[in-house]
């Protein structure tokens, strides 16, 4: 049974706290994109390419491209992060692979979340592959999680406890994603399942 803000334990962040600092995220990218945004590219795209990482990343990707004041192209892939059996085997594939042309421009990837690390791992294997000018991660929550591999992250939204962290585009079974704010699930819900 869904119960919504009910199903909740603790608001982490609140719309209003995610809206704040998605913009200095913006910001801050902008400045530092500004002289790049405008390079040439091999077959004249924009050169800074945002790619997100379906589907946990989309909202927070809509909005923090609304926060960025430079020309770029959003795209998306979507990747599965686990094979079949447990959260650390490690298997990574792409299910739905990127429209654009990814060599000669600046990709930022904007992910929802920084847990294992092991879809950021994959991800920027993969891309860093196909010559990008610059490859950077922008996630809005980094996990404290121990087991967590070793990923550099240029922008940073949030530092999150290692919980069952939903809303703002992160689900519990596919559930919770379109929750305005960031909470720790109540751990009555996922423990029934
Ligand atoms: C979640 C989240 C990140 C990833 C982080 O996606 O959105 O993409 O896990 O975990 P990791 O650092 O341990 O790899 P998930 O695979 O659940 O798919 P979803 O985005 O469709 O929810
Ligand atoms: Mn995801
Ligand atoms: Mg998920």
């Amino acid at each position: 049974q869904y119960h919504g803000d009910a199903d909740v334990r603790e608001v982490l962040f609140t719309e209003d706290a995610i809206v704040q600092r998605v913009r200095e995220l913006g910001e801050q990218i902008t400045e530092d994109y500004r002289d790049a945004a405008y390079e040439p590219t091999p077959h004249g795209d924009p050169a800074l390419l945002v790619v997100s990482v379906l589907r946990g990343a989309a909202i927070y990707m809509s909005d923090l491209v609304r926060a960025i004041d430079l020309p770029l192209e959003m795209d998306y892939m979507a990747v599965s992060s686990y094979g079949t059996g447990s959260k650390s085997s490690g298997v990574v594939r792409i299910i739905k692979d990127l429209t654009s042309n990814v060599e000669g421009r600046h990709v930022l990837i904007a992910e929802d979340i920084l847990d294992s690390g092991l879809t950021l791992k994959y991800l920027l294997r993969v891309l860093e592959s196909r010559n990008p000018a610059s490859i950077q991660v922008a996630t809005l929550l980094r996990k404290r999680n121990p087991q967590q591999a070793e990923i550099e992250c240029k922008y940073i939204g949030f530092e999150c406890p290692d919980e069952f962290i939903v809303g703002y585009g992160l689900d519990f079974a596919e559930r919770y994603r379109n929750l305005p704010y960031i909470g720790v699930l109540k751990p009555e819900v996922y423990q029934g399942r």
